[in-house]
């Protein structure tokens, strides 16, 4: 005769103690007889199922059944017993799987040999590798067209014999605007709009941190740390208080550049920005200097290309061109010679020593590479935009 859980009258102590000794005994002998892991799933379902498995039962017939003072002992042991069931069916699950193992009649393996098959049989199923599946194809993912465009122009700057520096994207304001001979409190720096952090009022001035407006300070740090002949691009991250739009992040990205030598004139400026600009857009691209200002380079100049979407004709297919508003050039970068005041500040002689230096922004050239009509679209982490770089 199949265990079936009896209606409990009596529930005291001893008549609880047979109830539970008779059941554990069928759950023994149960586990016992389980043979293949069709019987161990209905051994499972006769104790476990929710519905009408044998912890149910008990649950209902026996805690639901009993009197108000019983319900806390009989609760402990169902509670008790429903422990000890689950770990025998997992108990006798692994048993089961373990084949030629042999146990006693409580589940211990007869002899350390067989513990040992047991434990052998785990690990190699732990370990399975099944060689016929297909492997899993890691989606490779493309480089972000920011990066791209920062490492094309970096490449074309190696190729001329600079080498690569970056600095931290959080700077003092000795390095972002003192050394490069933007003076406290002077208007220049309102070309700039900081982000600063905030609570260092009791620092001196020039220690207090901010967010990088360009990449300038690597330029003083790597003349701080190295003697002329410099030749360097500092590609990095940078931070303006601007709001967002169409053309205006306030995070991105600058690639500048600086070269310190004897001798060096605005000719060497012109002649590698005419051939970087050709290199990065095409040889048919002309270029052009225009005056401008900058507190770190005297002269200074921005530096025009003529427009590749028109070739410099100003109109296209008959209308005005409306990538360069009809005039034929487009602005792509500041540079100039680099002031002597700045000379002061990395113990540099400025008077054997002359250089140059320039700065970009990745994204404007990465717009004007890809034709990308709003700046927004490379920060905003859309697959459906990034996947057509890859
Ligand atoms: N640092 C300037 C800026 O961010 C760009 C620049 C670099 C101009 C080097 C001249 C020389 O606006």
């Amino acid at each position: 005769m199949p265990y079936t859980v009896p209606k409990l009258t009596d529930f005291s102590t001893s008549a609880l103690d047979s109830a539970v000794r008779e059941l554990l005994s069928a759950l023994d002998q149960e586990s016992a007889a389980v043979a293949s892991e069709n019987d161990w799933k209905v051994f499972r379902d006769r104790w476990m199922a929710r519905k009408n498995g044998i912890l149910t039962q008990i649950n209902d017939l026996w805690l639901k059944g009993a009197p108000g003072p019983n319900k806390r002992e009989v609760g402990q042991r169902v509670n008790e017993l429903r422990s000890q069931v689950e770990n025998k069916v997992a108990e006798t699950k692994r048993w089961l799987l373990a084949p030629g193992v042999q146990v006693t009649h409580s589940g211990i393996p007869v002899s350390a040999a067989d513990l040992e098959a047991y434990w052998r049989v785990e690990r190699l199923k732990a370990e399975r590798v099944d060689t016929t599946l297909p492997g899993i194809r890691r989606p490779i993912g493309a480089e972000h067209p920011v990066i791209k465009t920062m490492n094309e122009m970096i490449g074309v700057f190696r190729n001329l014999g600079y080498s690569v520096e970056e600095g931290p994207e959080i700077e003092t304001d000795f390095y972002n605007f003192e050394a490069l001979n933007f003076p406290p409190n002077h208007p220049a720096r309102d070309t700039q709009d900081t982000l600063f952090i905030a609570g260092q009022e009791s620092k001196p001035l020039r220690d207090r941190l901010l967010l990088r407006t360009h990449t300038s300070p690597v330029q003083i740090r790597t003349m701080q740390k190295t003697k002329p002949p410099v030749r360097v691009v500092c590609p990095g991250k940078v931070h303006r208080n601007d709001a967002p739009d169409a053309t205006h992040s306030p995070i991105f990205h600058q690639i500048e550049g600086l070269a310190v030598d004897t001798n060096i004139t605005f000719c060497d400026l012109k002649g590698t920005l005419d051939h970087a600009m050709k290199a990065m857009f095409g040889s048919s691209v002309k270029t052009r200097f225009y005056p401008s200002f900058f507190p770190f380079t005297e002269p200074s100049a921005d530096v025009q290309i003529s427009c590749i979407f028109c070739d410099g004709k100003g109109t296209r297919d008959g209308a005005p061109c409306r990538n360069c508003k009809a005039s034929g050039w487009i602005e792509l970068l500041g540079c100039g010679m680099v002031d002597p005041n700045v000379y002061g500040f990395v113990d540099y002689d400025a008077t054997k020593v002359s250089g140059f230096a320039f700065g970009m922004g990745v994204e404007r050239i990465a717009i004007l590479k890809y034709g990308v009509d709003d700046i927004q679209l490379f920060f905003q982490g859309d697959v459906r935009f990034l996947e057509q770089f890859g």
